[in-house]
């Protein structure tokens, strides 16, 4: 059968439109992908040598979160030198090698670009620091002197997304105390001044860079964080922020960010290729987020929205709606995600009850076959979406949150500062299981170290365990993805018609000559055929007129 499709697709598609307007984009998080040596944290040469995985899985490109010179104080987003690979992930060659690796299979390559905030360790920093208070290099960040008699309060009230006030106060050179600087993240991570024309000038050379260096598009990581309102009022309010939900403020999603994008567009657009990027942009509806995507800024963003949608039929028909509408009239494609390295894994998150939970942030213990069985079933519904898709690697696997880390070896820095809020994104950062029945299974060396302890049952759900194995979750990944590529019915096109069904707990819609239906309910139900079933996230009955859905199944069909 996908033989057959891939024939039509391709026959039919002549000149190829924009690749990233459908494309499926594969996350890799460097620390804990492939060790090639040793040391316990994946780097570029281990990526390079598992692209051969990733170009039989399907997808289009991948996207590589930070692995430049950093400190790690915020695995990476916080970013020392902005030109060079940190060591722990190899060198700059590496890098080019990758990419070049890469495009040698036909896939893309997108990187991670962090202009809100540099690293504590960034040269213009120490720099700033070391000059005392005066030094030009201060107003390249937000310095300002405390309140109170002594200085001794923050210049303001906002709070850090980690935790604690978005302040820490500096030593001047002589060790008296001297003044704050910003930083919505970590205190290793101060937040750029975008007013700064030398700031914006050194992010468009480093977009340069990096275009030179051959690679394919940059997620902006923190894209409606550059620009905060002037004179950083406060916000009248005790408040916490979190990340992926915070509301309108004086430093998110201000307008002015869009003229930064606007001038990162034409540079994108000078090079060949069709280079992109996409938006973390946090807004508060989903049109300030097609704000991003208008025609003359960045090409995708992030659908927060679509990943904080409760596992229920009339949610999802609402916000699967919503998004459509609102990068269609901006003439942009919808982004779809389920997982990403900030979040709890959807194998758990969609079982999760609870606002915050639903919403990712505290990964509580499911069943594991139930919470598997609904995971495969939203992600054969999310690749059927039009538009691009997210996927985080593991999530191919089935693997599960770990949820039991104990607090020694969580690494998070929002774990251990203040409340720990939104400090629980260790679990779902968990070196890949390759092979073998033990840790690190695959993932380094034979009886290496693994930054993260992974689980000992995870010798079940390895590449090795999965592959050509009919049924499991990496055959269902590898022939969804087989599907989508080549069913005509699955391209580009915004054209999703919603199906009437008699069962409430049934989402079913058409494009082109294809259906998807999810059972979303907790009964099975038995429904007419619409045609022949392409296929199936779990097991389904079938009678040559009508088929059995369990509950948490999906069913793709051509239609
Ligand atoms: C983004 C990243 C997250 C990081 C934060 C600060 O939200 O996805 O991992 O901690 O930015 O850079």
């Amino acid at each position: 059968m996908t033989d057959q499709l891939i024939a039509r697709r391709d026959s039919a598609v002549a000149a190829p439109a924009s690749w990233w307007r459908d494309a499926v984009i594969y996350q890799i998080y460097p620390r804990s992908f492939a060790d090639s040596n040793g040391d316990g944290i994946g780097d570029l040469p281990g990526i390079r040598s598992r692209l051969p995985y990733l170009k039989d899985l399907g997808i289009d490109a991948v996207w590589l979160s930070p692995f430049y010179a950093s400190p790690q104080a915020d695995a990476g987003y916080d970013v020392a030198d902005y030109r060079t690979v940190d060591p722990v992930f190899g060198t700059l060659a590496d890098a080019q090698g990758l990419i070049a690796d890469a495009h040698d299979l036909g896939l893309r390559v997108i990187v991670d670009l962090v202009p809100n905030h540099s690293s504590d360790q960034h040269e213009w920093f120490r720099r700033a620091l070391a000059e005392g208070p005066g030094s030009p290099l201060r107003e390249r960040y937000h310095f300002r002197p405390g309140r109170g008699a002594a200085g001794e309060l923050p210049p303001n009230d906002w709070p850090s997304i980690f935790g604690g006030p978005a302040w820490t106060r500096t030593t001047n050179p002589d060790g008296t105390p001297g003044e704050w600087y910003l930083h919505l993240f970590a205190p290793e991570q101060p937040d750029f001044n975008w007013d700064h024309p030398a700031v914006a000038d050194e992010f468009r050379t480093i977009l340069r860079f990096w275009l030179d260096l051959g690679v394919d598009g940059f997620r902006i990581d923190v894209a409606h964080g550059l620009v905060k309102a002037q004179g950083l009022p406060d916000l009248g309010v005790e408040t916490e922020w979190h990340l992926l939900d915070v509301g309108v403020s004086p430093c998110f999603d201000r307008d002015g960010v869009h003229e930064i994008y606007r001038s990162w567009r034409r540079i994108l657009d000078e090079y060949p290729g069709e280079r992109i990027a996409v938006a973390e942009a946090w807004a508060p509806t989903l049109e300030r987020v097609a704000a991003y995507v208008r025609p003359d800024e960045l090409h995708q963003a992030f659908n927060f929205s679509y990943m904080g949608t409760a596992w229920d039929v009339a949610e999802q028909r609402r916000v699967i709606d919503a998004s459509l509408d609102a990068m269609r009239a901006v003439g942009a494609p919808a982004t779809w995600t389920l997982s990403n390295h900030d979040v709890v894994r959807h194998t758990n998150r969609l079982l999760q009850t609870g606002e915050g939970e639903v919403a990712g942030r505290r990964p509580t213990r499911v069943d594991p076959a139930a919470g598997l069985r609904r995971a495969r079933a939203a992600s054969l519904l999310l690749l059927a979406l039009p538009g691009s898709a997210y996927l985080y690697q593991g999530e191919e696997l089935g693997l599960p949150e770990v949820v039991d880390l104990p607090p020694e070896v969580r690494q998070d820095p929002a774990f251990h500062r203040a409340t720990g809020q939104d400090g629980y994104r260790d679990g779902c950062r968990v070196p890949i299981p390759w092979h073998g029945d033990r840790p690190p299974y695959g993932f380094g060396p034979p009886g290496g170290p693994s930054w993260l302890p992974q689980p000992d049952s995870w010798s079940e759900l390895s590449v090795a365990a999965q592959e050509n194995v009919p049924g499991s979750t990496l055959s269902l990944y590898r022939a969804a993805l087989a599907v989508r590529r080549a069913h005509p019915g699955l391209g580009a096109a915004d054209d999703l018609r919603w199906v009437r069904t008699a069962d409430k707990g049934v989402l079913a819609f058409d494009r082109h000559g294809f259906r998807c239906t999810t059972n979303m309910g907790t009964e099975p139900v038995r429904i007419a055929r619409p045609g022949e079933v392409l296929l199936a996230s779990g097991p389904i009955e079938a009678d040559p007129d009508t088929v059995v859905l369990p509950p948490d199944t999906t069913v793709w069909w051509n239609a």
